[in-house]
């Protein structure tokens, strides 16, 4: 199976992506979490890139293009290799980021950023992908002061992300489940456990 976690900056997603895989170990299965960008070599660069403290010029464009490069290398490299070994991956971040921060917030057109990703994952989607909801101000609190390149880009940036990732939200429907970040670390797990269950296949598949 296949698992992604996303939505707004700050709204806790890696700790809750942590606390989900261990929770899929005990309950046996053979995970791997990956980054994306980032895990792959090549991701490994284009996330400092993108991401890093630079004078280089990126368009817009061009920073889409960046992002599916190295999500088109993971999904090559790792993640196909081990979803043909029956591993259950969990990936940070995947092809919503791309529609939402890049289409929807940055002015490319969503669906045409729809069309790169088909492209750059070969049709590969997640089984469930989990969307990080919080307000812009609660989500900029926990992301302090020391921010990279994309976290710099201001509240009206990150409005237009939080409202892009839930119009993709209502536009897909199944296969996505928001998560309401504002709660507590416990609570925010078991609405992710129970959004995952519900998609598990039973014991005779
Ligand atoms: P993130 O995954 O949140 O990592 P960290 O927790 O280390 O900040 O950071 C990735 C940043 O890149 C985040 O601001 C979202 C942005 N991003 C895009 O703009 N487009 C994309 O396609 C992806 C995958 C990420």
């Amino acid at each position: 199976m296949f698992f992604v976690f996303d939505g707004v900056d700050g709204a806790g997603k890696s700790t809750q992506l942590n606390l989900f895989a261990d929770w899929l170990r005990e309950c046996g299965r053979d995970v791997v979490c990956y980054t994306d960008p980032g895990t792959t070599e090549l991701g490994g660069q284009m996330r400092s890139l993108l991401l890093g403290d630079h004078q280089v010029p990126i368009h817009m464009r061009s920073e889409m293009l960046m992002f599916m490069t190295a999500r088109c290398q993971l999904v090559e490299e790792l993640i196909k290799p081990a979803l043909a070994n029956g591993k259950t991956v969990v990936c940070d971040r995947y092809v919503f980021s791309t529609v939402v921060y890049q289409g929807h917030a940055g002015d490319l057109d969503p669906d045409d950023v729809w069309k790169v990703n088909q492209i750059a994952t070969a049709g590969l989607m997640p089984d469930l992908t989990f969307i990080f909801d919080l307000d812009i101000a609660t989500a900029g609190e926990r992301m302090g002061t020391l921010r990279d390149r994309m976290e710099s880009r201001g509240e009206a940036y990150f409005q237009r992300v939080r409202a892009g990732f839930l119009r993709e939200a209502e536009r897909w429907q199944s296969g996505v489940a928001v998560i309401d970040a504002s709660g507590d670390i416990e609570g925010i797990q078991a609405a992710i456990r129970r959004a995952a269950v519900s998609i598990f296949p039973k014991p005779t598949d």
